[in-house]
């Protein structure tokens, strides 16, 4: 069947740039994208390019070209349902806070109301596509959930998982490695599967379009992230070895690399990976693993948590006992809120628990960052029910200007690798800020000669 007409349930950091690309790359399609999120719906539709809800390098472009053309936003999910042919879900599953599997297991629960939702309006054939990151086996409760509709028509439940990174969420949807898409080895899950690699092939070469079993791609999503967030906790453990040797990480972590079966990619050391969605699928496959009786599995992929746990609170201790071993009163100043370069997004940023680690041993923190929002900071940290909002607020000061985010402040920390920190004006920083100076690069992405030269002390990660 040749679709004409798609929509996509959840306008977030998957589903807008998601469905941008696929409507720049098919002029062919009705491309729907729709969120209960009427303020996310309104930034999508504002008039100037760069208040939209997400920031991603290349993205306001391909807005610009395609909305209203064939691209829409829209918060009328019933009408975006009747009228496309084919789904996508690319609404959150974050880790359940409370009930069975807590702490651990995704919660499906927008999930679950989206397969409602279309199975309470649909009332012809649908193909509904799995774009959120789902645990194994949850097509099958979604086609249940479906099959509960009272109308007659056939629905046809597909999983392909969505492996943009953000920060280069355009260039990796434009030059994909790989699209995954499974699907139901039926006839209608056969057609069902041509029709969403008829979409793709529009600009991605067949041979890197995959298309499996529903739980082969399922699975597959939650093992590609669990693989990735481990070399990071590989590379970060070493760290700390580097750092009682004399070994340097950054040329331990490119000697490895330069073993093809191993490659360079992913080995930066860092302060520990940050994200909406490593921690969150490594322990969904622990809870996996753990449902299945698999608990040696389960307890080898929660080290990968461990060591990022790890590698967070080492570097806010390196600062603290630094600092002769108070920090109290003592202003220290965070470069970067985001959990990496080139996104708004601070979910599970390695700056929330530095900060809030901080400010529990009486620190006040500074932060400066190009595109997180004050507010956002603010609710980051609310979010660890550590202290109250006001102290939170007490404790946390948000500039707008670097230099004036490092004035007077004991230490300042390097948290997120934004390119502009390497070109600051670091002598004026160092004229301003309570000697001795002190920088603490969690990054490894400044110069240290230079630095040291200025006067500071400096500490990078794993040297
Ligand atoms: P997000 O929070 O940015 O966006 C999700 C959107 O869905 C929100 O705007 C929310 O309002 C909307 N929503 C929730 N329930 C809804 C409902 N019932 N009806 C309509 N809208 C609803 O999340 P995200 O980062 O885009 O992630 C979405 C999924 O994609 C997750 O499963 C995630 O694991 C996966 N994923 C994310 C990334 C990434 O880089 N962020 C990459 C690959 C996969
Ligand atoms: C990651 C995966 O890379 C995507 O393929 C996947 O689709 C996505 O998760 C998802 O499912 O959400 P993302 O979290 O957006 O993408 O960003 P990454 O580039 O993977 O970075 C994650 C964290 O690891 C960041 O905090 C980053 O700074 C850190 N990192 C990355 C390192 O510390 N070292 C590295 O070498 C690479």
């Amino acid at each position: 069947m040749k679709i004409k007409s798609i929509c996509c349930i959840g306008a977030g950091y998957v589903g807008g740039p998601t469905m941008a690309v696929i409507a720049l790359k098919c002029r062919h399609l009705k491309v729907t994208v729709v969120d209960v999120d009427s303020n996310r719906i309104d930034n999508w539709n504002d008039a100037n390019f760069d208040n939209l809800p997400i920031y991603e390098p290349g993205l306001a472009e391909v807005v610009k070209e395609t909305r209203g053309r064939n691209l829409f936003f829209s918060t009328d999910i019933d009408e975006a349902i009747s009228e496309s042919e084919m789904i996508f879900v690319a609404v959150n599953t974050p880790t359940k806070t409370y009930g069975e599997g807590k702490g651990e297991a995704a919660d499906l629960k927008f999930v679950e109301l989206c397969a409602r939702k279309i199975a309470e309006v649909a009332t012809s054939d649908k193909i509904v596509v799995e774009k959120s990151t789902l645990p194994v086996r949850t097509a099958e409760s979604i086609q249940k959930i479906l099959d509960t509709s009272k109308s007659s028509v056939h629905f046809e439940v597909l999983s392909n998982p969505e492996f943009l990174a953000e920060g280069t969420a355009i260039q990796d949807l434009f030059k994909s490695d790989r699209v995954l898409i499974g699907g139901q080895q039926t006839e209608s899950g056969k057609n069902a599967i041509s029709s969403l690699v008829d979409i793709y092939s529009n600009w991605i070469p067949i041979d890197k379009i995959y298309t499996t079993n529903v739980w082969s791609s399922e699975l597959s999503k939650l093992v590609s992230n669990a693989f990735l967030a481990q070399r990071i906790s590989s590379i970060n453990s070493i760290s700390s070895i580097c750092e009682a040797t004399g070994a340097d990480i950054n040329e331990v972590s490119t000697a490895v690399g330069m073993d093809s079966r191993i490659g360079n990619k992913f080995l930066k050391s860092s302060v520990g990976f940050g994200g909406s969605c490593f921690q969150k699928d490594i322990l969904n496959l622990c809870y996996i693993a753990k449902s299945l009786d698999l608990h040696e599995v389960a307890e080898y992929w929660r080290q990968v948590i461990k060591i990022n746990d790890y590698q967070k609170y080492r570097f806010a201790k390196k600062i603290i006992s630094s600092l002769f071993s108070t920090v109290s009163d003592k202003k220290i100043t965070l470069l970067g809120w985001a959990f990496k370069k080139d996104t708004n997004d601070s979910r599970e940023s390695a700056a929330i628990y530095i900060a809030d680690y901080l400010i529990d041993n009486g620190a006040k923190i500074s932060v400066y960052d190009p595109m997180v929002s004050e507010q956002r900071m603010l609710e980051d940290l609310n979010s660890l029910n550590t202290r109250s909002y006001e102290d939170n607020k007490k404790a946390l000061s948000i500039s707008k200007n670097p230099v004036q985010a490092c004035k007077n402040s004991y230490a300042i920390a390097v948290i997120t690798e934004w390119d502009e920190f390497k070109f600051y004006d670091w002598q004026q920083i160092f004229n301003d800020v309570i000697k001795p100076a002190k920088v603490f690069d969690g990054r490894n992405i400044l110069d240290k000669n230079m630095l040291q030269e200025i006067g500071f002390e400096v500490y990078s990660i794993g040297k």
